[in-house]
């Protein structure tokens, strides 16, 4: 070949001149052609059902004034099961029939296109102009791959650059010659419409006879298969094209075939103006639903899987309650596959069995994660009444009580709120798929996910939670198994049901039957939203539920939800406030822990149960001997030392700071421990100093109610604190100043958490 073509370019000079003046003529020519006005344009497309595709392709065309007719909408389709196989000859049938309304209208240019895949992005006159350009009567889509043929390879006249192969996605030509293409269509609805423009194309004779050229170039049509590479978003101010960086061409229609349809989903969230940097979002707010004039809300079943061990169950049940809904309008689907978590189940149907319909599915049921959400999908299909379908993950920390209805507004099959762990760049979606269906990051994944492109994004990927009309589970999700394919993971399983990926294989395999190893494309865009701030994810891979209380291990990977279920509501205000309380000089007290924390510190350590009987003998120790001792349990003995010393640097160390001021602590605390004071064992503490910079003391139950007598004498000043407050804390020097002693239980028992900081 390319010895071939060295000797093409060894032609004689006035040869190459003769070309070059010919060339210059036929552009002359076009250039001098008058425009083609806008109403000479006719452009047709064949769709027989609405799918979120041919919603798009229709939302270009309008965006960029085209008119559009539509052919086939009272037709079923049977132009067999395109892109699987060949088929397509349906749509050859009904331009047939439309193209003889045109045979003699010469002035009239049609473009027939495809639609469910295809979207505009450049307006008429573009178009019209960039027809003329191609000085021929009729000018079909190119690629570079062949299809469904091989053979014919060899037949095809040679390109010296551009795209060699015809594609029947896009054409574009006058009438009469369009119609004296497809007059000669006698095969079936299944037959392939491709296979029959190229058996015209290829035949010389009749090519020249009807003046047909191929788009090698992508002047107006860009196919994408094949071609990801050669193109790229190109953003102008108030329009995005898409620019092929080969041909350095703007096409003007873009064609995601085969399985390029994740691609031009990405392109389609900005072409021609869906985003764009100047306008932001310019179809978010298009075809909303206004609950507002709805006589009633819509019902929506909430289904709620807890597949694995999560962080802060309670705390996400309860926060189900503040969505801002109707309650009656809420069905509970609740399936929770862990009998750690029962007991927090247990409590929360206490609670609210009298004001909620719930349904549980427990752990006995030994339901698999993709059993038990095809029965959650299930709850709803089969229920007419259901209007819509609420998935939500335990992972999932809605803090926005509107994000129901603003998900329902949105009025789109499926949506899903974005969110994103605290502080990191995990989300619950993805912008791009490697081509085996895996998780790949698109160009604007980070410019979403910080928020620096707001919308509504249609994407290959999302989970943990997202909304489903009630009527797609009825009519395009009607199959019931979603969840379970092969070995992969769930939400890939239902979301690779979803994109209309499927295996197949090369092109110009001879045998596309094969191929038919998944269903048909469900045609259902899956977008997610940045609009709002609507709340975050959970991690929860190191979640330890051995513990009794495993939350307050959480310190590290979940520290927004640990402080929120903790620290004491009044904290902060420690810094701002006047909470802070001086009983005795240079004794100081503040709230440091909710209700909660301390209640699970004291059944975390009596679970553990080994206290040291308050003995002078102390192995724990690195001596072996303690002169003052306590009846304790330290934290290293139940695990939570790390944690603790994190606890003292994050929240105390700044009261330490304003209290002494100036006074840095290092944080460091060898003994930190927990003291049962009992009548039955030991009641009191004698007076002693504490090896410490500073010691903090904080209560963890309640005098009057859980035990009697206790609290802290300071000798020096003659002052006792003798009502402790539950989550308070007591912060006192330690040496020198402040002897002390632990004045008498009389009654109960009385627990403090103690901490010799900085010793
Ligand atoms: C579409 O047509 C309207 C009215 O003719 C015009 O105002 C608008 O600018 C046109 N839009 C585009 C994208 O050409
Ligand atoms: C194709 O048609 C154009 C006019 O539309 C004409 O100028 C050109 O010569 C024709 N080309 C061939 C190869 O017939
Ligand atoms: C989980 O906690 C249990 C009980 O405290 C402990 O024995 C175990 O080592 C922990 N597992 C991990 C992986 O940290
Ligand atoms: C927090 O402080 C406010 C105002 O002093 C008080 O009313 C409230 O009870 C405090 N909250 C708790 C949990 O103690
Ligand atoms: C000790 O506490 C128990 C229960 O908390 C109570 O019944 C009893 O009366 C108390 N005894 C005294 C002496 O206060």
């Amino acid at each position: 070949m390319a010895v071939q073509r060295l000797g093409h370019l060894t032609l004689p000079l006035h040869t190459l001149l003769l070309i070059t003046l010919l060339l210059l003529n036929a552009s002359a020519t076009t250039s001098d052609q008058p425009p083609i006005p806008n109403e000479n344009l006719l452009v047709l497309t064949v769709a027989t059902r609405e799918t979120d595709g041919f919603k798009r392709f229709m939302q270009t065309a309008k965006h960029l004034n085209y008119t559009v007719k539509v052919l086939g909408t009272e037709e079923e389709w049977s132009g067999g099961n395109i892109p699987h196989s060949i088929g397509g000859g349906q749509k050859v049938r009904l331009l047939k029939d439309e193209m003889q309304n045109y045979a003699d209208r010469d002035d009239l240019v049609v473009l027939f296109t495809d639609s469910y895949d295809v979207l505009f992005a450049g307006g008429p006159e573009e178009l019209l102009s960039k027809f003329q350009q191609f000085n021929h009567k009729v000018v079909f889509a190119a690629e570079g791959l062949i299809w469904p043929d091989n053979r014919l390879a060899e037949k095809y006249p040679n390109v010296r650059s551009g795209k060699r192969f015809l594609n029947s996605g896009g054409i574009i030509g006058y009438a009469p010659s369009i119609n004296r293409i497809v007059e000669k269509w006698q095969l079936q609805d299944n037959d392939d419409d491709q296979l029959f423009y190229t058996k015209v194309y290829v035949d010389a004779l009749k090519r020249l006879s009807l003046n047909i050229t191929l788009d090698h170039k992508s002047k107006i049509f860009q196919n994408l298969n094949g071609a990801a590479d050669e193109v790229e978003l190109h953003f102008e101010p108030t329009r995005v094209r898409t620019r092929n960086i080969i041909f350095d061409t703007l096409p003007v229609l873009i064609h995601g075939n085969r399985q390029t349809k994740h691609l031009l989903n990405y392109l389609g969230n900005y072409i021609p103006d869906a985003w764009t940097s100047e306008t932001g979002c310019t179809v978010c707010n298009e075809d909303l639903l206004d609950l507002s004039t709805l006589d009633e809300y819509p019902s929506v079943t909430v289904a709620i899987f807890i597949e694995r061990p999560t962080p802060f169950l309670p705390e996400f049940l309860e926060r189900l309650l503040t969505l801002d809904y109707p309650k009656e309008k809420l069905t509970f689907f609740i399936h929770n596959k862990e009998v750690y978590h029962e007991k927090h189940l247990h409590k929360f149907w206490e609670k609210h069995k009298g004001d909620l319909q719930m349904k549980f599915v427990g752990p006995e049921e030994v339901l698999s994660e993709g059993d038990a959400r095809n029965m959650g999908m299930d709850y709803c299909r089969q229920d007419p009444g259901c209007d819509y379908y609420f998935n939500i993950d335990s992972d999932v920390v809605l803090t926005n009580p509107d994000t129901l209805k603003l998900l329902i507004e949105q009025n789109r099959r499926i949506i899903a709120p974005m969110i994103t762990q605290y502080k990191k760049l995990w989300s619950n979606f993805w912008g791009a798929l490697t081509p085996d269906g895996y998780y790949a990051r698109s160009e604007d994944y980070v410019d979403i996910v910080e928020g620096n492109r707001v919308g509504v994004w249609n994407v290959p990927y999302l989970a943990h939670v997202y909304l489903i009309k009630g009527t797609a589970l009825r009519t395009e999700l009607k199959e019931k198994n979603y969840f379970n394919q092969d070995t992969m993971d769930s939400d890939m399983s239902l979301c690779r049901n979803l994109r209309e990926q499927r295996i197949e294989k090369e092109k110009g395999s001879p045998t596309p039957e094969s191929c038919h190893m998944f269903k048909p494309p469900k045609g259902i865009f899956m977008y997610i939203s940045n609009q709002h701030e609507f709340g975050r994810l959970l991690p929860t891979e190191n979640y330890n539920a051995s513990h009794v209380h495993a939350d307050l291990w959480e310190i590290f990977d979940n520290p927004l939800d640990w402080k929120e279920k903790y620290i004491h509501p009044n904290y902060s205000n420690i810094f701002t406030g006047k909470v802070v309380e001086e009983p005795c000089p240079d004794v100081f007290w503040f709230p440091i822990f909710s209700e909660t924390t301390c209640d699970e510190l004291v059944e975390e350590v009596e679970h553990y149960g080994v206290w040291s009987g308050g003995k002078s003998e102390d192995k724990r120790l690195v001596g072996g001997y303690e002169n003052v001792p306590t009846d304790d349990i330290h934290m290293t003995q139940v695990g939570l030392d790390q944690v603790w010393l994190h606890f003292i640097r994050e929240y105390i160390a700044p009261v330490a700071l304003k209290l002494f001021s100036g006074y840095h602590t290092k944080g460091f605390a060898m003994l930190n421990f927990i003291v049962k004071y009992t009548p039955e064992r030991q009641a009191y503490l004698k007076p002693h100093h504490d090896s410490s910079t500073f010691t903090i003391n904080i209560a963890l139950n309640n005098k009057g109610i859980d035990y009697q007598g206790g609290g802290c004498k300071f000798h020096r000043y003659n002052c006792a604190v003798e009502s402790p407050r539950k989550g308070w804390s007591f912060m006192h020097p330690g040496r020198l100043t402040h002897l002390h002693e632990g004045l008498p239980t009389t009654n109960g028992t009385r627990y403090i958490a103690v901490s010799f900081v900085d010793p």
